[in-house]
């Protein structure tokens, strides 16, 4: 691994914990694609979906995009002015590779902001749904502690359905929730010309904002 930032092995993170219960519903799988999931769960970013983000937030400083994969958020943010450190665990080509995220104890000097699409979608069983969703919450909390050291933010591109669920509710409710822009157009992952599945999911940007004002509600906005 790249040694750019400070790294050690990290537990599970508190708040995580405290997010995490037994489910006891007999939940299912909604959407099985027949597509494999990449490797190191790689799925470009649509254009569109990035500019939704910027339509409604405006980021302070430096931003870091810890999962880069090809560029494609970032490209777009420094399309809009930003300054951007890339990284990510796999080398796609493009930032700087062999950067694990979860093993990063630092944000990267001048960034204030972390944006990214994080790796973890369901696979399509009840079984990797239920470790992707697990894993997604790991992420989530050690993003907003990374972005707490700095008062920074933090936008995620997460599916709409995620937000609801009871772990993930739990974990948002106990930080520094700012907005949810739920995208009413869906996102397509992969052209496959006439075979390109019809998307069934939803997906939404979270954002938190440690200097977004303590008992403030979050704002709920749309953009397509
Ligand atoms: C869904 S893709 C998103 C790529 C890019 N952010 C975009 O939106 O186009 C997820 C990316 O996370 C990277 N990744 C997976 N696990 C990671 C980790 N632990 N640390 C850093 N990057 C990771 C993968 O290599 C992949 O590029």
């Amino acid at each position: 691994m790249h040694d750019l930032f400070a790294m050690s092995e990290v537990a599970e993170p508190e708040l995580a914990k405290r997010a995490r219960k037994p489910r006891t519903d007999a939940a299912r799988p909604i959407h099985i694609s027949g597509y494999d999931r990449n490797v190191r769960d790689f799925y470009a970013t649509p254009d569109w979906v990035t500019e939704a983000l910027l339509r409604h937030v405006q980021f302070r400083g430096r931003v870091w995009e810890p999962c880069c994969g090809t560029g494609a958020i970032t490209t777009v943010l420094r399309r809009h002015g930003y300054d951007v450190t890339s990284t990510d665990i796999a080398d796609h080509g493009f930032g700087t590779p062999g950067v694990d995220f979860l093993s990063c104890q630092a944000v990267p000097d001048d960034c204030r902001a972390l944006i990214t699409n994080p790796p973890y979608g369901d696979s399509g069983s009840h079984k990797g749904q239920e470790k992707s969703s697990v894993a997604m919450l790991h992420f989530v909390d050690h993003a907003m502690r990374l972005t707490g050291s700095v008062q920074g933010q933090l936008a995620l591109l997460v599916r709409f359905q995620w937000v609801a669920g009871k772990r993930a509710a739990a974990l948002m409710s106990v930080g520094p929730f700012a907005a949810v822009i739920a995208l009413t157009r869906r996102i397509t992952w992969f052209d496959k010309g006439t075979d390109t599945n019809v998307a069934q999911h939803h997906h939404a940007w979270v954002v938190f904002d440690h200097a977004h004002p303590v008992g403030h509600p979050p704002a709920l906005l749309f953009a397509d």
